[in-house]
């Protein structure tokens, strides 16, 4: 007797758990995706600059890449650093497992980690590359982005297989290359790095770069635009190559050289020259009035930032299963590749949406 009420009571324990169980599964089969995403874990990105023409496509790369695997929330800090911080403290009252951080000021990484590493959150930095010593003192801290000075290189090289095309392009004969530049924002590493390295391997391949202006356009178009107008204004056809650390400044130099009749006839061309190989970049390099443009991978730096995070959310080694791998300063580095007419496809792929 006793023991089949023993017995009993197990099955009616049982039944018991198992009828406590059943609500909770039945609902969220009922309720499909809601349910799943709700136990997806929760990644914040903040990003920079919501009008950033390049971070747009990182954008949505990270969302394409979270789509189904993680609950992303991505935030425009309209290149305010205040502005950034805020929202970095929204996110982790919102109990975000990771956050993904696109700079404002490189400089304001060290409060983030603070804050970030007090609420035992990790952190994937992204494009806008904090100071070594900061990814360093930080254990739960990753960066991914490219290696800048790589693209400047490569950018030369666009510059020199350009010129042994064109020797003609040397207008005044003189050996030299009267260049304007256009730098992004001072003070990224990004921008910084190309320009010192485009002018650098310029020199080493033997062009004798010549300074004409150089100034920043803060990585925009309409910037861009106008300082382009008043070095036409003042140097007019003495200059012989416009050089812009990314294509959004480089089509606003091409606004301008087009509204002054440039490229309407092969007699008034102006080498121009970009970085990210944008799809409005890759059109202007069809159309013949962009020389090239060196690919800054939107598509594999989201993917690769969505990556990590998950699984620093989820407690992992931030490279775990994925394809990527970390390097000696806790970074993934995704390579750049240089464009022309010749390969465009290859760019055109990458910015697929
Ligand atoms: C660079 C990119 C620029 C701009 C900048 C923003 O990598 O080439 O176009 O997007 O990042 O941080
Ligand atoms: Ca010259």
């Amino acid at each position: 007797m006793k023991k089949s009420l023993l017995a009993l009571s197990v099955v009616a324990a049982s039944f018991a758990l198992f009828g406590c169980n059943k609500p909770a599964e039945a609902p969220k089969t009922a309720a499909g995706e809601t349910k799943t995403a709700a136990e997806l874990p929760k990644i914040g990105v903040v990003i920079y600059k919501g009008d950033d023409n390049f971070m747009s496509f990182v954008r949505n790369a990270i969302e394409k890449a979270g789509a189904g695997k993680a609950a992303v929330s991505v935030l425009d800090s309209q290149n305010d650093q205040a502005k950034q911080n805020g929202q970095i403290d929204a996110l982790i009252a919102k109990g975000v497992k990771a956050l993904a951080v696109n700079l404002v000021d490189p400089a304001a990484a060290a409060s983030i980690v603070s804050k970030a590493t007090a609420a035992k959150i990790p952190v994937i930095f992204f494009n806008k590359e904090p100071a070594a010593d900061v990814l360093k003192g930080c254990a739960q801290c990753w960066y991914v982005g490219t290696t800048s000075s790589e693209s400047g290189v490569m950018q030369a090289k666009i510059i020199a297989d350009s010129l042994k095309a064109h020797p003609e392009w040397d207008k005044n004969k003189d050996g030299k290359i009267q260049f304007v530049l256009l730098k992004g924002e001072p003070g990224h590493p990004d921008a910084e790095a190309r320009t010192k390295y485009v002018l650098e391997e310029m020199s080493k391949a033997g062009l004798k770069p010549e300074q004409l202006e150089l100034q920043t356009g803060m990585w925009e178009t309409a910037k861009a635009n106008n300082l382009m107008d008043a070095w036409l204004a003042k140097h007019g056809d003495k200059i012989e190559y416009v050089i812009a650390n990314n294509d959004g400044m480089a089509l606003g130099a091409i606004n301008s050289l087009q509204a002054k009749g440039y490229f309407k006839d092969p007699s008034k061309f102006m080498p121009v020259v970009g970085v990210d190989a944008i799809p409005d970049a890759l059109a202007k390099i069809k159309e013949g009035t962009m020389v090239g443009s060196v690919l800054n991978d939107a598509k594999n730096q989201g993917a690769a930032t969505v990556e990590l995070a998950i699984n620093a959310a989820l407690g992992k080694a931030p490279t775990e299963g994925t394809a990527w791998k970390l390097d000696e300063s806790k970074s993934v580095r995704v390579p750049y590749v240089n464009i022309n007419k010749d390969n465009l496809q290859l760019a055109e792929d990458v910015y697929k949406k």
